[in-house]
């Protein structure tokens, strides 16, 4: 989508759309455009009763004394109440309403959006950020264009008073919002083209953005001792790669924040195969990851003065002769023993190398690890709000905020020595599956074994990664959740500095 930042004008073509609050007159452009086709703004607003209710919708065709085409009305609901995600949601409510229309460009006038509590600078910004999201769509694998379904924007002109001071807001939004539909394309795309290795190779191009990444391969990992994490990619032909990526935009002395993210490229189930029905859907399996990757992208993109690595254990889980069995005992790079109850348990294998590794080498201030791990996380909180665990309520605090603010809620779950026993094993020191009862706070007890005294939070991703529904923010399929959370987590922490 092609953005243009430009002086208030009346534009010549196309579709203007202009906001209005619940029960308030228009706005001065609003108000110079009804002025110059005799009041037939006003008539129209009369005549349907738009009230300006949040996303109250009045679509006209132009009057006969502009070369517009069409003139959209939208409303704000109270303009006191108008805030940040509010205007994301009016970004994506402006592409639905365009697709409807069957339209792909359009002009929005900023115009409408003075007087609420935040600046208009802050809003628009936002609300572009909404519509990139909503317009996304991945339609890759599409060689014709399907019947019924508009096609997304092409360009989105903002009309304002400061071209330049919109543009510059908008400029860190747009690395969120390019990295959101990044992440999105990794989670969509399926597990024949996306392994372990063509995953490695693309983020092996970050350094392009100035991150450091270093890529492990299974030599590597082996001379490692991470038998956990080289058991879930025994059975299959790709190879099992850990990828570090360093962006480093504070001084050097300064520990970093650590992400740590699950990248099951596809998830079988290995031995413990799963059922056929809905297999289709463990390509996601490795949306952590993808959400690590994408929020690197994004601070490296805008520049941030922030030191965080992030590391991803990519594996495919296979069956197949060399694959692990139920039973089998694998000593981790801790140096704990694990018996394998369950191969298709293995998202926890792979997170417990990756956790260890980290918190061994790069003495982070804290870890966040991300992960698709359990179906039971959708027992517990459905598709509306993801599941953290952590062992230090200050963390868990920071994130419960940042998710309030970025509009992707977290929920904390426990952590405690009643759960932790039913780890145990009778054979090793722990087993990888404690029974379906209390399924996600058990595979957190066994992430815990594996930080130590850092500062770390697990989220449980399951529920919120894939949509099977039209969202405001999302067309159905994957949601790209967690790169605005984690990047606003990372905001909080470090407060707003950016280096230019
Ligand atoms: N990758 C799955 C979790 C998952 C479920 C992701 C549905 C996306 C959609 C994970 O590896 C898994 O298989 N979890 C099992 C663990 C069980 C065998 C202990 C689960 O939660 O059912
Ligand atoms: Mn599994
Ligand atoms: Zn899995």
């Amino acid at each position: 989508m092609q953005l243009n930042f430009v002086f208030s004008n009346l534009p010549s073509e196309g579709i203007l759309i202009l906001f209005c609050g619940e029960g308030e007159t228009l706005s001065d452009f609003a108000q110079t455009i009804d002025a110059a086709t005799n009041g037939q703004l006003t008539r129209a607003i009369t005549a349907e009763q738009f009230k300006g209710k949040k996303h109250d919708q009045l679509i006209l065709t132009a009057p006969a004394e502009l070369s517009l085409k069409r003139i959209v009305l939208l409303g704000l609901g109270d303009r006191n109440e108008f805030d940040a995600l509010g205007a994301q949601k009016l970004g994506g409510k402006i592409i639905v309403t365009l697709q409807s229309l069957d339209d792909s460009s359009a002009t929005i006038s900023t115009d409408g959006l003075n007087n609420c509590p935040s600046t208009s600078a802050e809003l628009t910004a936002n609300l572009v950020l909404g519509a990139q999201l909503r317009d996304y769509r991945f339609d890759k694998y599409h060689t014709k264009p399907r019947e019924g379904k508009p096609g997304r924007l092409n360009a989105l002109t903002v009309l304002c008073d400061d071209p330049q001071q919109i543009e510059d807001a908008c400029a860190p939004l747009q690395s969120l919002a390019d990295s959101v539909c990044q992440v999105r394309d990794w989670v969509s795309e399926p597990g024949n083209i996306l392994h372990p290795e063509s995953y490695a190779d693309q983020l092996n191009e970050f350094t392009k953005d100035g991150v450091e990444v270093e890529i492990l391969d299974e030599a590597s990992m082996e001379a490692l001792g991470m038998g956990a994490l080289l058991s879930v990619g025994r059975g299959s032909a790709r190879q099992s790669k850990l990828v570090v990526m360093r962006w480093q935009g504070d001084t050097a002395d300064q520990p970093p924040i650590a992400f740590v993210g699950k990248g099951v490229t596809f998830d079988s189930g290995g031995i413990s195969i799963k059922p056929a029905a809905g297999m289709q859907d463990m390509k996601y399996d490795m949306a952590g990851s993808a959400t690590v990757a994408g929020l690197i992208q994004s601070l490296a993109k805008r520049k941030a003065a922030v030191n965080v690595v992030g590391v991803v254990g990519l594996v495919e889980n296979m069956p197949s002769n060399n694959a692990s069995r139920p039973g089998d005992i694998v000593t981790s790079m801790s140096g704990q023993t694990i018996e394998i109850i369950n191969t298709d348990a293995e998202g926890r294998l792979v997170l417990a190398d990756a956790l260890w590794y980290t918190q061994a080498t790069f003495k982070p201030r804290c870890i966040v690890d991300i992960a698709t791990l359990t179906g039971g996380i959708v027992t517990s909180l459905a598709h509306e709000m993801a599941g953290i665990f952590s062992n230090n309520d200050t963390l868990a605090e920071q994130l419960i905020a940042a998710g309030t603010t970025a509009g992707e809620p977290v929920w904390r779950l426990p952590l405690t020595k009643i759960y932790d026993r039913l780890v145990d094993s009778d054979i090793a020191d722990m087993k990888n599956h404690a029974g379906i009862p209390a399924s996600s706070i058990t595979a957190a007890q066994f992430l815990q074994r594996f930080v130590n005294e850092v500062p770390w939070i697990h989220i449980d991703i399951v529920g919120t990664v894939w949509r099977k529904e039209d969202g405001d923010l999302a067309e159905k399929g994957a949601s790209g959740y967690g790169v605005r959370l984690l990047d606003q987590f990372v905001r909080d922490i470090y407060g707003q500095e950016v280096r230019k």
